[in-house]
């Protein structure tokens, strides 16, 4: 599946750029606001006062992106996430916290990915229970797989510590397999190893539902080789 619509035709792209310009924020504090004129973004020049960042991808109601934030002062993180409720809703309690070190941004990276950041800016990236769309014809929306791990690995630094969790074995197999595949990856605890935990994290809140109902999770840490 082609997850952005760089290549696609350019009204689609306008017309795409136009709805999500229509959800921008526009908290001065808080939001990233789209606009496709100014992509791609250098997060280090526009931060200069920040020298690592970590970007998370469906953030939800943010309950990880704030802990993660509140955890690491020093690194800028940049929450994405389509759904607009949510990213108030995150904000509002961001503010409450008096965090410094977060931006959100509204976006569904199946509709832009590409092009979004320039090479090699994040430290760090978190995917933490995205939709597991279970229905086979269904699974060509799970965005994490070998197309999206090579566009991340281009906008990820030497280094960088990618973390994705889920409720979905089938799907943590599936990434945990892209990993191995796709070259500049490498699971830090070897090919194909899932771990039921990553101690000393925040737990997001799907973790938290999925965990007391007393379901498996799986988590994938893996480095960014360069
Ligand atoms: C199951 S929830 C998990 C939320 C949070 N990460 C957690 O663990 O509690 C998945 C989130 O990803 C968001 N999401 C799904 N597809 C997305 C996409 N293509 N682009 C951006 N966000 C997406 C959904 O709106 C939802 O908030």
């Amino acid at each position: 599946m082609s997850l952005s619509v760089a290549a696609r035709d350019d009204s689609l792209r306008e017309k795409l750029s136009k709805i999500l310009e229509k959800k921008n924020i526009g908290d001065a504090d808080y939001s990233l606001d789209f606009f496709l004129p100014q992509l791609p973004w250098n997060l280090p020049k526009m931060f200069p006062e920040f020298q690592r960042f970590h970007l998370e991808l469906g953030c939800g109601w943010g309950e990880y992106s704030r802990e993660w934030a509140a955890q690491h002062p020093d690194v800028l993180t940049i929450a994405v996430e389509k759904k607009r409720k949510r990213v108030f809703s995150t904000i509002k309690e961001s503010r409450a916290a008096g965090l410094k070190n977060i931006r959100y941004l509204i976006l569904d990276v199946e509709w832009f990915f590409e092009q979004l950041f320039i090479d090699n800016t994040f430290d760090f990236v978190t995917v933490n229970f995205p939709d597991p769309w279970p229905k086979a014809k269904h699974h060509k929306h799970r965005f994490m797989g070998e197309a999206f791990l090579q566009k991340l690995h281009s906008i990820c630094r030497a280094n960088c510590r990618l973390e994705f969790g889920s409720d979905s074995f089938e799907y943590a197999n599936e990434v945990v397999h892209s990993i191995a595949s796709t070259p500049g990856w490498q699971n830090i605890h070897g090919d194909g190893v899932l771990l039921p935990q990553i101690e000393g994290r925040p737990r997001s809140f799907f973790q938290q539902l999925q965990q007391e109902l007393g379901f498996f999770t799986y988590f994938i840490q893996a480095n960014c080789i360069k």
